[in-house]
C-alpha cells in the first residue's frame, strides 16, 4: 500500500463516523504531495496517520483545518520529525476493557492478568471500571465504559483480579505529566469523552500501580508469567498491539503464549493472526477480532465502543 493509500484508508475505515476531523485530514494528506514526500523520508513504522496527527497535536499544531495543518507541518518539520522518530503510537484505551469483560467474567476466578503491549497499563483494571451495555449497568465506581453489545447477554459480574502485570517495549507512566500529555495527544480531537476517561482511568491506575515491565512480548513473557501467583487463572491478553509486531514475531508470540498455562485473549485486527473463517464484519468500518485461546468469538470496534458476537 502506498503512503497516500494508507492515509486514504485510515480516513475511510478508521476515522469515518468516529472522527470527522481526522477523516477530513487524512483524505487531505492522501492528496498532498508535499506532505507525502516528507512522510516518505521516515522509516515505514513511523508513517502512520495517527502518529503524525498525534505529534502535531502534541506540538500545539492545528488538526481541524487541513490547510493550516499543511502549513504548520511544513514550517515545523524538523521538530515534528524528531518527535516522530522518538515516539510510537501507544494509545492506551481503557474502553477496550468493555469488550474483554464478557470473556474475562466467564473464566474461572480469580484472575492473574498479564497484558502484553500494555502502554501505561490502563486496560489492566477491568475490575475497577463501570460498564454500560445498553440498559445493563455493571459496577458503580471508576469511569463508565459504554459498549453496544449484540449477540450475547451482557456479563453479570466484573472479574476478580488478584494480580496484574504489563509488558511493553516502552511502558508509559500515568503519574508522569509528559507521558499523560502524549497519551492525550493520541486521542482523536473530538473525543472529549475519551480524554475524560483517560484521566479517570489514570487516577484508578495511579492509586494502585500495576507491575509494568519493559520488555518484548516474545522474549520476556515467560519470565513475567512465572511471577504470577499460583491459585489464580493466568490470562495473557493484548488489544491493538500485534499490528506493530512483524509477522514472524507474531507467530513466535503465539507459540510462546500457547505454551503457558491459563488463557490467551487477543483483540486484534483480523489480518494479524491466522483465523480459519470469519463471518462478515458488521459494516465497512475497521473492526478487531476478539479471540479466546485462538478461537475467534466477536467483532469489536477499535475503542471498545461496540461488540458483535458471532452467531
Ligand atoms: C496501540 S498501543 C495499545 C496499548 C493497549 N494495549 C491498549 O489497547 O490500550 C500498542 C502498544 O504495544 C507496544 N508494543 C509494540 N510492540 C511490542 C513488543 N514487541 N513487545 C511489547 N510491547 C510492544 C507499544 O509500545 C504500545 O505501547
Amino acid at each position: 500500500m502506498t503512503i497516500a493509500e494508507t492515509y486514504a484508508r485510515f480516513g475511510a475505515r478508521e476515522a469515518r463516523g468516529v472522527s470527522p476531523g481526522y477523516e477530513r485530514l487524512s483524505h487531505a494528506v492522501s492528496r498532498d504531495d508535499e506532505l507525502l514526500a516528507l512522510v516518505e523520508t521516515l522509516p515505514p513504522g513511523k508513517r502512520q496517520p495517527n502518529l503524525l496527527f498525534g505529534v502535531v497535536r502534541l506540538l500545539g499544531g492545528p488538526v481541524h483545518d487541513p490547510a493550516a495543518f499543511h502549513d504548520f507541518t511544513l514550517a515545523h518539520w524538523l521538530a515534528i520529525e524528531a518527535e516522530l522518530r522518538a515516539r510510537a503510537v501507544q494509545t492506551n484505551e481503557p474502553g477496550r476493557c468493555a469488550v474483554l469483560l464478557p470473556v474475562l467474567a466467564a473464566l474461572r476466578q480469580p484472575l492473574a492478568l498479564i497484558e502484553v503491549g500494555a502502554s501505561a497499563g490502563l486496560c489492566l483494571y477491568p475490575d475497577r471500571y463501570a460498564y454500560r451495555y445498553g440498559d445493563h449497568r455493571l459496577g458503580t465506581d471508576g469511569p463508565v465504559l459504554d459498549c453496544a453489545l449484540t449477540g450475547i447477554a451482557p456479563p453479570e459480574r466484573r472479574p476478580e483480579v488478584v494480580w496484574r502485570a504489563g509488558l511493553d517495549l516502552n511502558p508509559l507512566d500515568v503519574t508522569d505529566p509528559a507521558d499523560v500529555a502524549w497519551l492525550d495527544a493520541l486521542i482523536w480531537p473530538e473525543h472529549e469523552h475519551r480524554r475524560a476517561r483517560l484521566r479517570a482511568a489514570a487516577a484508578v491506575a495511579a492509586a494502585d500501580p500495576p507491575l509494568l515491565s519493559r520488555g518484548d512480548l516474545v522474549d520476556d513473557l515467560p519470565a513475567l508469567a512465572a511471577r504470577a501467583p499460583a491459585g489464580a487463572t493466568l490470562v495473557v491478553f493484548h488489544t491493538s498491539v500485534l499490528y506493530q509486531v512483524p509477522a514472524p514475531r507474531r507467530a513466535a508470540f503465539a507459540e510462546v503464549v500457547r505454551a503457558l498455562p491459563g488463557h490467551w485473549i487477543a483483540n486484534e485486527a483480523p489480518d494479524v493472526l491466522p483465523h480459519d473463517a470469519l463471518p462478515e464484519p458488521p459494516g465497512d468500518a475497521h473492526h478487531n477480532v476478539l479471540a479466546l485461546d485462538g478461537t475467534p468469538l466477536a467483532w469489536t470496534r477499535g475503542h471498545g465502543q461496540a461488540m458483535s458476537w458471532f452467531g
